[in-house]
C-alpha cells in the first residue's frame, strides 16, 4: 500500500495503460480520479462517461475509491475540471499522471495538417493544461502553508525519444512532452511537486498490430511482457512519497524492464573563440561527430 491514501487523477484511464495504472494506484491505497473521453484510437467519437466509468466500478469492486471525469483534458475547462474533481470529491490532489492521447499515422509528405494538429493537440497541450492547473493548485497549497508532496508523470515514447517512421506528428509531440517535463520538473520543484516522465511500450489498441505482429502471444503461465499493467508498477512508485527527490528524469518502461533514458547533453565540443569561416566547418564536425556516441537508430527506418 505504497500510496494509501494520495488522491491521483489519471488522464485517459479508461483503457489500455491509464486504466492499469488507475487500478494499481487503488490496489496500492490511492483514491482515483479516473478520466476519460471515450474517443476512438483515432481520436474521433467521444462518448463521455463510457470507459471511465467502467473502470470506476472495478475500481469500487476491489474496495478502492474512484470517481469518473469525462472532460477534454485538452482544454482548458476540462483541466481545471480534472483537478476540480479531484478536489471536490477527496479533498486534494497528489498525483498527475497525464497520459491521455491517440494517433493519426501517416509518412510526413501525406499528413494533413489537421492530422497534425490532432495529436499535437490531445499529447502536448493535453499535458501542458493538465499539469499547468495542477501546479497552480499545488502552489496555492504551497503558498497556504499546507504541505505538498505533489508528483507529476508524464507519458512520452520511444517515438518520441528516438524517432519513429510514420509518426512525425505523434514523435514531435512526445519529444515536446519530454522538454515540458524539463521545465516542469525545475519550475515546480519549489512547491514540493517532482516531474518525471515515461516511456512505455506495451499492448493496448493503440499498439496492437505492432506488436501481434512482433511477439506471439505468451504460453499458459509464462510472462506476458507486453501486458500494460507491467508498466504500472514504476508509475504508482514514481506517484508514491517514496520517490521523493527524483525529478525532470526519463524512465522507459515495458515488460520486467525499466531503463533510465539518457537524453541530450553536451557532448565533444570545438571552439575556436571567433567565427567560423564555413569552408573551416566540415573538418571540425567531422572530427567532433568521429569522438561523439553515434545516434540510435529511428524506430521502423529501413
Ligand atoms: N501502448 C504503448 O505501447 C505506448 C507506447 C508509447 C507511448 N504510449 C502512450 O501511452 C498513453 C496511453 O496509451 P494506450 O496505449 O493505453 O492507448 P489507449 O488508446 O488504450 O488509451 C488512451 C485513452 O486516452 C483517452 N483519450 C484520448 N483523448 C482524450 C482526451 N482528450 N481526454 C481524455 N481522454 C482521452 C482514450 O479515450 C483512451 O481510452 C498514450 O499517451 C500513448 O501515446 C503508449
Amino acid at each position: 500500500m505504497i500510496c494509501e491514501d494520495r488522491v491521483v487523477a489519471v488522464t485517459g484511464a479508461g483503457r489500455g495503460l491509464g486504466r492499469a495504472h488507475a487500478l494499481e494506484f487503488a490496489r496500492q491505497g490511492a483514491a482515483v480520479v479516473v478520466n476519460d473521453l471515450g474517443v476512438a484510437r483515432d481520436g474521433t467519437g467521444a462518448a463521455s462517461g463510457g470507459p471511465a466509468q467502467e473502470v470506476v466500478a472495478e475500481i469500487e469492486a476491489l474496495g478502492g475509491r474512484a470517481v469518473a471525469s469525462g472532460d477534454d483534458i485538452a482544454t482548458d475547462a476540462g483541466a481545471a475540471a480534472l483537478v476540480a474533481t479531484a478536489v471536490e470529491h477527496f479533498g486534494r490532489l497528489d498525483v498527475l499522471v497525464n497520459n491521455a492521447g491517440f494517433l493519426r499515422d501517416r509518412m510526413l509528405i501525406n499528413l494533413s495538417e489537421e492530422e497534425w494538429d490532432a495529436v499535437m493537440r490531445v499529447h502536448l497541450k493535453g499535458h501542458f493544461l493538465p499539469l499547468k492547473h495542477a501546479g497552480r493548485y499545488w502552489r496555492a497549497e504551497s503558498k497556504a502553508g499546507r504541505p505538498v508532496d505533489g508528483r507529476v508523470i508524464n507519458t512520452s515514447s520511444g517515438a518520441g525519444l528516438l524517432g519513429s517512421v510514420g509518426q512525425g506528428n505523434y514523435s514531435a509531440a512526445k519529444a515536446g512532452i519530454v522538454g515540458l517535463t524539463l521545465v516542469a520538473s525545475a519550475e515546480l520543484g519549489r512547491y514540493g511537486v517532482t516531474v518525471n516522465a515515461i516511456a512505455p511500450a506495451a499492448r493496448t489498441r493503440m499498439t496492437e498490430e505492432v506488436f501481434a505482429q512482433t511477439m506471439a502471444a505468451p504460453g499458459e503461465g509464462e510472462f506476458d511482457a507486453m501486458a500494460p499493467e507491467n508498466v504500472s508498477p514504476l508509475v504508482v512508485w514514481l506517484g508514491s512519497a517514496d520517490s521523493r527527490g527524483i525529478t525532470g528524469r526519463v524512465f522507459e518502461a515495458e515488460g520486467g524492464r525499466i531503463c533510465v533514458m539518457d537524453g541530450f547533453r553536451h557532448g565533444p565540443v570545438a571552439d575556436k573563440g571567433a567565427r567560423w569561416d564555413p569552408a573551416e566547418v566540415g573538418p571540425v564536425v567531422a572530427d567532433l561527430l568521429a569522438k561523439a556516441p553515434a545516434p540510435e537508430p529511428v524506430y521502423g527506418a529501413g
